[in-house]
Order: structure tokens, then C-alpha cells, then sequence
């Protein structure tokens, strides 16, 4: 009796806790895009679907983003994944700083580092196919010859979107 009397008590406590927590205020902003990231229209369409969420000022704040405590995991994900890569500030920081930021988004979509895997599972539509993946790589070899030769072809100078 002792025993369930206690389950009922920190059930009774989790709701309360649940429902006290809701309240704690966060910031779901998505600020205007200084220097947003320009390619051609194929490569914008998967970085959107499958990176934007984190890395951009276009986040699409879901059901979950307001639910305390999974928002603040998804609050701090948004706020440490646009420090670490933010394609609405894309031209934003040194020639050297690009270069590091194109290797990095190189490596990631390689697979070399295991990256978000619990957003991937619960949003299965995110995910990238091995086609679409391809279609990155191909875009971040285009950068790098860019910066290296000077040559724009990467479809980031507007009228240019061959890929
Ligand atoms: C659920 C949020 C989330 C999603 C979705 C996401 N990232 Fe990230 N990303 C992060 C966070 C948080 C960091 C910073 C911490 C870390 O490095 O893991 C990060 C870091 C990075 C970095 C910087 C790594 C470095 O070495 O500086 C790159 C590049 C990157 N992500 C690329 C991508 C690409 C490409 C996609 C889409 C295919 C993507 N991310 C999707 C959250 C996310």
C-alpha cells in the first residue's frame, strides 16, 4: 500500500514539474538573414530540408520546440548549430574562414562525423539520400575550385546555375 501511495506521489510530482517547466521562457527567434547562403536551386533544396532546422535563421520551430524539456534541447541545438555554421551569415568572416567552413560541411556530409543522429531519426524526411548527398559533394567540389582558381562556377554568382 506504502509502495503505491509513493508511485502516486512522484506521479503526481512529474505532472506538476511538467506543467511548472512549460513556463520557463525561450527564445524561438529566427533573426533576418544578413548574407544568406546563394547556390544553385538542386543544392538549396537539400541543405534546407535536411540542414536548415539548425543551421540557418529559417528554423521551422515544431510541436516539439515547445515542449519543455525536449525544447530546450532543441532550443540549444538551434543556438550551438548556428555558432558552428550559419548559412543565413554565409559571406560573414575571413576568405580562410570559408575555406575551413567548406571543409567542415565537406567532412560532415562525407560522414566522417556522426552528426544529429536523434534528429534524424525523428524526422525521417530530413534525412539525405545517397543521390542527394552526391549532389552536395559535387556542389562543395565546385566551391573549392572556386576559391582556389577564382573561376565561379559554383552557381553562387546568380545567373550562373549549371549544376
Ligand atoms: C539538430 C540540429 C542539427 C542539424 C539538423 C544539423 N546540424 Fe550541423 N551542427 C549542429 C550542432 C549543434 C553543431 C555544433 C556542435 C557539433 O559540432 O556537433 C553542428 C556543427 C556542424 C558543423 C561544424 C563542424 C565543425 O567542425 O566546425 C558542420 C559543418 C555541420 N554541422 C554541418 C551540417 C550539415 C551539412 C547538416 C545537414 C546535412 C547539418 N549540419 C545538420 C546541429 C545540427
Amino acid at each position: 500500500m506504502i509502495k503505491k501511495k509513493r508511485i502516486k506521489t512522484y506521479a503526481s510530482t512529474l505532472v506538476i514539474v511538467m506543467f511548472v517547466i512549460q513556463f520557463v521562457p525561450l527564445d524561438r527567434i529566427n533573426p533576418p538573414e544578413t548574407s544568406p547562403l546563394r547556390a544553385p536551386d538542386t543544392v538549396m533544396a537539400v541543405l534546407k530540408k535536411s540542414c536548415y532546422d539548425c543551421h540557418s535563421h529559417e528554423t521551422e520551430w515544431s510541436g516539439p520546440a515547445y515542449i519543455a524539456p525536449v525544447s530546450w534541447a532543441v532550443s540549444a541545438k538551434v543556438f550551438f548549430g548556428r555558432r558552428a555554421l550559419n548559412f543565413s551569415q554565409w559571406d560573414a568572416g575571413s576568405k580562410t574562414g570559408q575555406r575551413t567552413r567548406i571543409e567542415a560541411l565537406n567532412n560532415t556530409i562525407l560522414g566522417i562525423r556522426q552528426h544529429q543522429l536523434l534528429y534524424y531519426a525523428a524526422n525521417r524526411k530530413a534525412r539525405m539520400s545517397a543521390e542527394e548527398r552526391r549532389l552536395l559533394l559535387n556542389w562543395i567540389e565546385n566551391v573549392k575550385r572556386e576559391q582556389r582558381t577564382g573561376f565561379k562556377n559554383s552557381g553562387n554568382t546568380p545567373p550562373d546555375k549549371t549544376l
